[in-house]
């Protein structure tokens, strides 16, 4: 597709008509899909309520526009290249056509089953080629998929099924993640004790272990694949319909439901997926994402599929067998374009530089970041031994609600600059707002992050509960989308993301509720009193989780406690939530209404013990100091 940007001129050029008239802009860039029927109007939005309606009136099916509409051209072009955990085992390969045939077979199943458009469907499942099916097999159909990433506990699971009210369960037996092995289809099995809504879960055969499948509920997915029928006409969709549900955290209670479409999704993930990465017919593109996240929905599935692009999924992670893991699967597969995290990059940075000089990577052309600011040494790191001097290193800022990439370089012809992400794509009209609202101007002032016009991509919603999107997102400034992080703008406009403003911790580029956490601490009861959590800086990682721990007695065995509180988290949110320092504290600074500082927890807990600030409006003042005198 030919809707590419080529040069910095090009780039300045098309962010202009885009801001004039967005409308019109957008309109040209949906004439490069295809569509069962075009749209009667291009847009209708108000942030107020809020209502986002892109291509109104419009039909069509994703997978026409990522399978279908490729098979005339590509049929037998490589979509998927599929790298196992263990480099000794096979890799697989499939074509646009084999992607085609599967998806269209798994779909017939998921109908077999009593799937309908518009149920919800949850995946649960490893880094194995049929979770890349799944989400296309329901977007087939017009299922809403949600997917849960196969590291949350079955407690967590349990929650995000029940909130979108699934019908169906498609997972596998278990999972390999470098030396770890998964019991995947145990921990379903867990969470199904809560879940009604479940009819039906699917199976895929992954570490061939023995699981216990319950009769009538469960069914093995390559049993049933067989039983169906090869061709499977794609369900037309409105261009608003939901395409999926993804769950992410806020600074508030329980985990809430973004909610995308099939139009406008489609038509931001594919154009920025191809400005960002400038793919050529031959290249082999692959992000080291899990389809978990959203980075994994938009630029391991949607973003090239949509364009035709080769996408490479890998199981594994970095480090295993050894650090070389990353570059010894590029030179392998001639990766061409390689999207990574920052705690990637710094994980292996701290392993040295003799695993990443010993493999060529001349096929290399683009780097990109992505889920948390990278650090200049990071960055530099990767420009120099991985990209040797000859890639660009393009840090991309978005979220999950955004849909896809909102501020970054692209390609190799834009300005780069280490710590910042840069200019906004076209069609994006970020802001920065001083704390009352006013637009900030000039260059160099700190603001928050705020978004002045609707893009196609965008949340639409928040699963089950409207009200919840508008305060989340549409309330702190009237008239503008607020992202929750904080940055700045140099004097060419390009932007330098700091980082969260809310009570969100990025530990690892995975995003947690401080809210969320403490509630798994609370949950000990019979132990615990109260907690409050904070991230603070750690080299590899970004943020870590620094929790502060009231219980109700004197603990006597502190290292016990602490491992049954790690143990609480870990079984009602997953591994990765798992707080880094534990402080068993007797008070927390609270203000005279009963609100706890942060701030002043979050400063102890970065050791800077002589920035806590003004503590003369505490209930109780001394109580910083015996926290800070226990600090860990
Ligand atoms: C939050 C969104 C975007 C997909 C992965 C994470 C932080 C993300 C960057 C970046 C600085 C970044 C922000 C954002 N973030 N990318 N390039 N530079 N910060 O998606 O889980 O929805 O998290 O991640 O704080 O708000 P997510």
């Amino acid at each position: 597709m030919d809707y590419r940007i080529k040069s910095f001129d090009e780039y300045k050029d098309t962010y202009k008509r885009s801001v004039d008239d967005p409308e019109k802009f957008w309109a040209e860039i949906a004439e490069h899909f295809t569509w069962q029927k075009k749209w009667d109007k291009t847009l209708e939005w108000n942030f107020d309520e809020p209502k986002i309606e892109w291509f109104k009136g419009a039909k069509l099916n994703i997978t026409e526009n990522c399978l279908d509409r490729h098979l005339a051209k590509r049929g037998n072009k490589l979509a998927l290249i599929w790298e196992p955990n263990d480099p000794k085992e096979r890799y697989k390969r499939f074509t646009f056509k084999d992607i085609h045939e599967r998806v269209c077979r798994l779909a017939n199943v998921l109908k077999s089953k009593g799937v309908k458009k518009g149920d919800r469907v949850a995946i649960y499942m490893p880094m194995i080629p049929e979770l890349m099916f799944s989400l296309l097999a329901c977007a087939r159909i017009g299922a809403i998929h949600n997917v849960v990433f196969a590291g949350f506990s079955a407690s967590a699971l349990a929650d995000r099924i029940n909130d979108s009210q699934c019908k169906m369960v498609l997972t596998a037996d278990g999972l390999f993640r470098g030396t770890k092995e998964i019991p995947v289809k145990a921990v379903v099995n867990e969470a199904l004790k809560e879940c009604p809504s479940v009819q039906t879960t699917l199976v895929a055969k992954r570490t061939g272990w023995d699981v216990k499948m319950q009769e009538g509920r469960d069914f093995w997915l390559d049993d049933e694949l067989e039983k169906a029928e090869a061709a499977c006409p794609a369900e037309p969709m409105d261009a608003e319909d939901p395409l999926f549900i993804l769950y992410t955290s806020g600074s508030t209670g329980k985990p809430k439901g973004v909610v995308h479409t099939c139009g406008g999704y489609m038509v931001y993930t594919a154009y920025t997926f191809a400005n960002v990465f400038q793919p050529e017919e031959s290249d082999i593109y692959w992000c080291t994402a899990d389809i978990g996240w959203v980075t994994g929905h938009s630029y391991i599935v949607y973003g090239p599929l949509l364009n035709g692009t080769t996408t490479l999924m890998f199981e594994g992670v970095p480090t295993y067998p050894g650090p070389g893991r990353f570059w010894q699967i590029c030179d392998k597969h001639s990766v061409s374009q390689f999207y990574t995290a920052p705690t990637a990059i710094r994980a292996l940075m701290a392993h040295g530089e003799d695993h990443v000089l010993s493999y060529g990577l001349y096929t290399l052309k683009v780097l990109g970041s992505v889920g948390e600011p990278i650090n200049r040494e990071a960055w530099e790191w990767y420009q120099v031994h991985v990209g040797k001097g000859r890639c660009p290193v393009i840090d991309t800022w978005w979220q999950t609600e955004t849909g896809g990439i909102m501020i970054s370089a692209m390609g190799d012809f834009m300005p780069l600059k280490p710590t910042f992400a840069g200019l906004p794509h076209p069609g994006i009209q970020p802001v920065l707002l001083s704390q009352e609202g006013e637009e900030i101007t000039e260059p160099h002032v700190q603001g928050y992050l705020a978004i002045k016009f609707p893009w196609p991509g965008m949340l639409r919603t928040t699963w089950g509960d409207h009200e919840r999107c508008k305060n989340t997102y549409f309330s702190h400034y009237k008239g503008y989308y607020f992202t929750g992080d904080g940055a700045k703008k140099d004097e060419d406009g390009m932007f330098r993301i700091s980082g969260r403003v809310d009570d969100v911790i990025n530990v690892s580029g995975h995003r947690f509720g401080t809210a969320e956490i403490e509630n798994a601490i609370n949950s000990l009861d019979d132990l615990v009193a109260e907690s409050a959590v904070v991230g603070y800086p750690h080299e590899i990682k970004g943020q870590a989780i620094y929790a502060y721990v009231i219980t109700k007695q004197s603990p006597d065995n502190p290292e016990k406690l602490r491992a049954e509180i790690v143990e609480a988290v870990v079984s009602e949110i997953g591994r990765i939530a798992k707080p880094d320092k534990i402080q068993f504290v007797t008070g927390l600074p609270k203000t005279r209404s009963g609100k706890i500082m942060r701030r002043i927890l979050r400063k102890i807990a970065e050791g800077e013990f002589d920035k806590v600030g003004d503590t003369s409006t505490l209930l109780d003042p001394d109580v910083v100091d015996e926290i800070k005198a226990g600090a860990l």
